[in-house]
């Protein structure tokens, strides 16, 4: 059985789905690798480490399973026949994805998005490992947008007070969000519709914010407000947003457009200066005045959505994902005496159940 790795196509997209670390376990397990030359070149990994970690040069593309980081393009798809398999990012919650063409084409498709978040499946989930790397991201990026200093400063010129941190939504990205803030010196605040998260804001060192709304859905997921919960919600924020030197929200609800929490008003009554790093752009952002992938300055204060932080730091982003997508593989193998690998999922499992969008028999 063998496994191709393929340069990614997609603009911007720096991350590669294997990196030779992952290559060579492959290897030793039974699992042959083989590797389009140059796809390790956006994380800064030369075709020879992968040749050194096993791998051969050819065409990924007609592999058993196809892995990849970005959805597939139409051209991508064509390259793919009836009977293979492909494993990476597929969108399955949002309408335009390539689910259709995908199952059209007969081809067996796993997204990594739909890995039930069971403790489990904690080491495959993708959405996890690069939620992280944009939490992280996203506090660097507003230190680097804001005017003021993140730490508490005293200098013989005067003494600076720290910044004020406030993450709006606190799942995997958020909780990275308010450690990397933390760690930078800034005084830190989260909030989230999810109670229980509060005791996870205080373990990294935040504050909580409390605007007494429980909106805990299924599956460790935060439900949409009804319209009341949210004009309230908005409300509430405008009030809180005004003492904030940076905004970081990440707030999302599973195949819903993201919640809207801060205002055109809320920029307003913000400080001069200050900064909105809205996550959720992809989704059409947690910020009225958002604009998806790009940076504006309204009311004097920078709102920035970026839409593929991981990629721009692809060495530790490919890094993660390879291992997620390692643990995913190993758990649809099956050995032989002889140490031949063959891909076999069993559907019974409910990670691979909850995962596979797309089934070879169609
Ligand atoms: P997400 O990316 O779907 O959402 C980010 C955060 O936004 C969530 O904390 C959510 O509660 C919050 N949110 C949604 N609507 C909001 C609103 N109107 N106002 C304020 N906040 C709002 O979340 P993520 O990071 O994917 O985590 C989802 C859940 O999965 C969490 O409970 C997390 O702890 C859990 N999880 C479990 C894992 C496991 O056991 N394997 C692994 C990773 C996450």
């Amino acid at each position: 059985m063998n496994v191709g790795v393929v340069r990614e196509t997609t603009e911007g997209e720096r991350r590669v789905a294997l990196v030779p670390k992952v290559v060579s376990a492959l290897e030793t397990k039974g699992v042959e690798v083989v590797v389009e030359s140059g796809a390790g070149l956006g994380a800064l990994i030369p075709d020879a480490l992968y040749v050194e970690a096993g791998a051969t040069l050819g065409d990924p593309w007609r592999a058993d399973v196809v892995v990849k980081v970005a959805p597939p393009t139409d051209a991508e798809i064509a390259r793919l026949r009836a009977g293979q398999t492909l494993i990476g990012f597929l969108n399955p919650r949002n309408q335009e994805n390539q689910i259709p063409a995908l199952k059209a084409a007969g081809v067996q498709a796993f997204a990594v998005e739909a890995i039930p978040r069971i403790s489990r499946a904690q080491a495959m989930d993708a959405l996890s490992s690069q939620a992280n790397v944009s939490g992280y991201k996203s506090v660097l990026l507003a230190a680097e947008k804001a005017t003021r200093f993140f730490p508490m400063l005293t200098t013989a010129a005067g003494t600076v007070k720290p910044a004020t941190v406030l993450v709006l939504g606190v799942g995997v990205a958020g909780l990275q969000a308010l450690a990397t803030a933390k760690r930078l010196g800034g005084r830190t605040t989260g909030y989230d519709v999810r109670p229980e998260v509060a005791e996870q804001v205080r373990s990294v060192g935040g504050q909580w914010l409390d605007l007494g709304i429980d909106a805990a859905g299924e599956g460790g997921y935060a439900r949409e407000l009804t319209a009341e919960e949210r004009v309230a919600q908005q409300q509430a924020l405008e009030d809180a947003i005004k003492g904030f030197d940076v905004v970081i929200t990440t707030a999302l609800v599973p195949g819903r457009p993201a919640p809207r929490l801060v205002t055109a008003a809320a920029v307003e009554g913000m400080k001069p200066g200050s900064v909105v790093v809205d996550l959720a752009g992809e989704t059409g952002g947690n910020c009225e005045l958002t604009e998806p992938g790009r940076t504006v300055v309204r009311h004097d204060v920078t709102i920035t959505s970026p839409l593929n932080l991981p990629a721009d730091m692809p060495e530790h982003s490919s890094e993660l994902y390879a291992k997620n997508i390692q643990n995913l593989l190993e758990l649809m193998l099956v050995r032989s005496d002889a140490g031949e690998a063959s891909f076999a999922p069993d559907f019974s499992d409910e990670i691979l159940a909850a995962s596979c969008v797309t089934r070879e028999e169609g």
